[in-house]
């Protein structure tokens, strides 16, 4: 099969397509033949070395397709997605044991490009209890999961702040600020309750005199490269809570058994998956080129 195989930490181009072998089916385990596969921004940032993850010969972690391979026979023909930690998904074959069952008139696209980004945000905003009439901050909700998160704290009664980058518009958001301006966070407007915190970096804490006393902050990303610096210091004075959403637990456990529900959302049409371009699993220099350009808006995606 064709895969994509990574040659050290750099630019696009150490994602190179080379003949590999099918992976090996283990129990508990379904085989996918792979339809859509997503390239979301952490993967740009793994493959240029900024984060540490799970190495693997094959790149790639999150892919849908139709099962050919499987323990229980009636899994055999369904559409899944699959959501790895440890790599394998830029592949025309994948071997999961944590993929969701596709509503049936979902797309293997519209289910990629929602899976991973629409369960977490529907944990994040569940964990943030955002009340009718709240004001949220959702930083870079340009971006899948701040999109899903505007959307979901529109429909609550929620009033958004929304950041994006230079010129680009959020669906549903009140006010929008660009992010790409370092002092951004000065213009962000006093009484936000809630910040859906995912861009980090040294200046995160600037934000937190806008907030109201007892709201709260959840981080989630590091768009910017660094974990966001934010202090007991910084929370105490206003009794500000901070909770940090990730690893096997929050991620693996939590959002995973989101999944399927994100997936019913997209299916009745409540969430709209936004995909940008799709490319060839061959042009995935390109796809990667793509989505560090941040030109476009939406999910890149790669078929096989
Ligand atoms: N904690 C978890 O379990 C978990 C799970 C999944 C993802 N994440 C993290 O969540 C974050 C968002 O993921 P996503 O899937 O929504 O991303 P995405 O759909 O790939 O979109 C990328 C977003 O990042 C923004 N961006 C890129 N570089 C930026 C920078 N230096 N400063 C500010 N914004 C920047 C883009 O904004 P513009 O192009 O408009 O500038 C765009 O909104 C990522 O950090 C990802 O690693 C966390």
């Amino acid at each position: 099969m064709r895969a994509v195989v990574q040659h050290g930490t750099g630019g696009p181009e150490v994602l190179k397509v080379e003949e590999r072998p099918e992976p090996a089916r283990r129990e508990g385990e379904v085989l996918i033949r792979v339809e859509a596969i997503s390239v979301p921004f952490y993967e740009t940032q793994l493959r240029a070395g900024m984060l540490s993850g799970g190495e693997s010969a094959i790149f790639g972690h999150e892919a849908a397709g139709v099962v050919v391979e499987a323990d229980d026979p009636e899994l055999i023909g369904k559409r899944v997605v699959s959501m790895s930690y440890v790599g394998g998904a830029y592949a025309e074959v994948v071997a999961s044991g944590r993929y969701t069952l596709v509503p049936e008139h979902v797309s293997a696209e519209s289910a990629v490009a929602a899976a991973v980004p629409a369960s977490v945000a529907l944990v994040l905003f569940r964990t943030a209890d955002v009340g009718d009439g709240e004001t949220v901050l959702v930083e870079a909700a340009s971006g899948s999961i701040g999109g899903y998160l505007t959307r979901l704290a529109k429909d609550a009664g929620a009033r958004v702040v929304a950041t994006a980058g230079a010129g680009k518009s959020v669906k549903g958001a009140d006010v929008v600020l660009d992010h790409d301006d370092p002092d951004w966070r000065t213009q962000v407007p006093d009484g936000i309750d809630v910040v859906f915190e995912s861009i980090g970096g040294p200046r995160a804490a600037e934000v937190l005199p806008k907030i109201v006393p007892r709201g709260r902050v959840l981080a989630y990303g590091l768009l910017s490269g660094e974990f966001p610096v934010i202090t007991v210091a910084d929370l105490i004075p206003r009794g500000l809570t901070l909770i940090g959403f990730g690893g096997p637990d929050a991620y693996g456990k939590d959002a995973g058994a989101a999944t399927g529900e994100a997936l019913g959302l997209v299916g009745d049409g409540t969430l709209t998956p936004v995909i940008d371009r799709t490319y060839a699993l061959d042009d995935v220099v390109e796809a990667h080129a793509r989505v560090e350009s941040r030109e476009g808006v939406g999910k890149v995606l790669l078929v096989p």
